[in-house]
C-alpha cells in the first residue's frame, strides 16, 4: 500500500469502485473497502462520483472543525457560481420544493450566525442535566417494552423494542401525540430516504411528498400548541426569543423534523449494531456481566466499532484550501467517512477488534465542531438503559436466525434482529 499525499484512484473491485455506495456487498461490510481507501491516500477519489473522501481519523476530526468547509454553501454562493448542477446530490435538486422547504431551516444545513442562534435554543432541552431528568421514565419505558418479550422468550430488538423505545421518547419530548407515532415513523423514514444515493426520480418524488406531509403535520402541531400552551419542546420553541425575535413556524417545524428523524433513527441503528457486536463476541458480553467493564465504556466502543451514521458531507467554501497537502477546489464536495476514521490504525491499535476494555473515547461517531450531535447525551442514555436492562437478566446474548442488515449504507443498522430472552426472575 502506498501513502501518497495526492488523491488516487486505486482501481477497486469488479465494479471499479472501492467505495461503492450502492453495492449491497459494500453496505453489508464497508470496513475492508475503507481500509483500502485509507491506506491508498489521505484524500481518496474514484471515478465518477466527484467526491473527495477523508478516511483517516486526524483528517476527519480536523475537517469537522474546519471553518473553510461548510455543511451548506448557499449562504455564500449560488449553485451556478460553483458550477454545481452536474454534481449536486439528489436532496439539493431544486425540483423537490417540499424537501427544500424543510432543508431551508434544518440545523445541519445551516451555518453561523443563523445556526448558532437556533442551536443555542435547542441545546437547552438536551443538556446532560436536562437529559438526566428523563432517566426514570426512560428506564420505565424500556422495562415495559421488554416485559412481554421476556414472557415470549425472544424479541426483535429493532421492530418490537428499539423503534418504539427511541421514537416514543423523542415524540414525547417534542410533543407529538402517542396516537401519531406510526405516522411520524412513516413520514420520517420516507423523508430520510432522500439522503440515500442512487434513487430513481420516483423515489425522490416520494421522499419530497413525505417531507411536505411531515411539514404540514407539524405546522398543525405548532398551531395547536400556540392555542394550547404546554411543556414540550414545540412549546419551548414557540416561546423562545433569540436576540429579541421569535422563531418563525418554518424554523420551528424544520427543527422539530430534524429532531424527530435524528432522534430515533441513529439510536435504533446504534443499538442494533451494538447488540449484534456483543452477541458475536461472547467474551465481551461476559466482561460486562462480570462488571469488569462498565456499560458506559461499552457504549463508547460500540459507537466506535460500528457507527450508525457512516458519513457526512461538506463543501469547500474558500479558494486555496488544502487537506493533508492536497489542494481542493472551491465548491468541491468532501465526504467525512466516520466509519473509516473510527477504524484508523493510526489512532486505534488493532482497530477491527471489538474490545470493550479499549478505554478510549476518541471515536468520531457524534461528529465534531459546530454541528456536534445535540442528542449525544440522550442517545447515550437510551443505549445505556437498554444494555443495563438486558444485562440484568441475560446470561448470554444469542441472536436468533433471520437477522437482516439494512441494505442502506449511510444509515447503518439492522432491519431485523431477533434475540433470545430469558424469563425475568
Ligand atoms: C447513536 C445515536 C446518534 C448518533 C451516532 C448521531 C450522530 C450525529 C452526527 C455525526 C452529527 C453531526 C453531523 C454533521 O456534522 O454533519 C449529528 C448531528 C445532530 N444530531 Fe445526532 N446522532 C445520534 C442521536 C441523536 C439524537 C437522539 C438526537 C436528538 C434527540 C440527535 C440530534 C441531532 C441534531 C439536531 C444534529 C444537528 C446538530 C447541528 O447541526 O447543530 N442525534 N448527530
Amino acid at each position: 500500500m502506498t501513502d501518497a499525499a495526492g488523491p488516487r484512484d486505486p482501481g477497486g473491485g469488479p465494479g471499479g469502485l472501492v467505495l461503492d455506495a450502492v453495492s449491497p456487498a459494500f453496505a453489508a461490510d464497508p470496513y475492508p473497502s475503507y481500509a483500502i481507501a485509507r491506506e491508498t491516500a489521505a484524500v481518496f477519489t474514484q471515478p465518477g462520483d466527484h467526491l473527495y473522501y477523508l478516511t483517516r481519523h486526524a483528517d476527519v476530526h480536523a475537517a469537522f472543525r474546519d471553518k473553510r468547509l461548510g455543511s451548506t454553501f448557499l449562504h455564500r454562493y449560488t449553485p451556478e457560481e460553483l458550477s454545481l448542477p452536474a454534481n449536486i446530490p439528489t436532496w439539493r435538486d431544486p425540483r423537490w420544493t417540499q424537501f427544500q422547504a424543510f432543508e431551508r431551516w434544518e440545523l445541519l444545513n445551516l451555518e453561523p450566525p443563523v445556526h448558532t442562534r437556533l442551536r443555542r435554543l435547542v441545546l437547552e432541552a438536551f443538556t446532560p442535566r436536562a437529559v438526566a431528568a428523563l432517566r426514570a421514565p426512560i428506564v420505565e419505558r424500556a422495562r415495559s417494552l421488554l416485559a412481554p418479550a421476556r414472557e415470549r422468550g425472544s424479541v426483535d430488538l429493532v421492530n418490537e423494542y428499539a423503534q418504539h423505545f427511541s421514537l416514543g421518547i423523542i415524540c414525547d419530548l417534542i410533543g407529538v401525540s402517542p396516537d401519531d407515532r406510526e405516522t411520524i415513523k412513516r413520514l420520517s423514514d420516507d423523508t430520510i430516504s432522500m439522503y440515500e444515493p442512487g434513487l430513481s426520480d420516483e423515489q425522490q418524488a416520494r421522499a419530497d411528498q413525505a417531507a411536505g406531509d411531515f411539514r404540514r403535520y407539524l405546522l398543525d402541531v405548532v398551531a395547536h400548541r400556540r392555542a394550547n400552551p404546554g411543556e414540550d419542546l414545540v412549546a419551548a420553541l414557540i416561546s423562545a426569543t433569540v436576540e429579541g425575535e421569535r422563531l418563525t413556524d418554518d424554523q420551528i417545524v424544520s427543527t422539530a423534523m430534524v429532531l424527530l428523524m435524528a432522534g430515533h433513527e441513529a439510536t435504533v441503528n446504534a443499538t442494533s449494531n451494538g447488540i449484534a457486536a456483543l452477541a458475536a463476541n461472547p467474551d465481551q458480553w461476559r466482561l460486562l456481566r462480570s462488571g469488569e467493564v462498565s456499560v458506559r465504556d461499552a457504549i463508547e466502543e460500540i459507537l466506535r466499532f460500528d457507527p450508525p451514521l457512516q458519513w457526512f458531507e461538506r463543501w469547500v467554501l474558500d479558494d486555496g484550501v488544502d487537506i493533508a497537502g492536497v489542494p481542493l477546489p472551491l465548491g468541491a464536495r468532501v465526504a467525512l467517512v466516520l466509519g473509516a476514521a473510527n477504524r484508523d490504525p493510526r489512532r486505534f491499535p488493532d482497530p477491527d477488534r471489538f474490545d470493550l476494555r479499549r478505554d478510549d473515547t476518541g471515536h468520531i461517531s457524534f461528529g465534531g465542531g459546530i454541528h456536534f450531535c445535540i442528542g449525544a447525551p440522550l442517545a447515550r442514555m437510551e443505549m445505556e438503559t437498554t444494555l443495563t436492562e438486558l444485562l440484568a437478566s441475560e446470561e448470554e446474548l444469542v441472536v436468533l436466525p433471520g437477522a437482516r442488515r439494512r441494505p442502506t449504507f449511510q444509515f447503518r443498522g439492522f432491519e431485523r434482529l431477533e434475540v433470545a430472552l430469558h424469563r425475568a426472575g
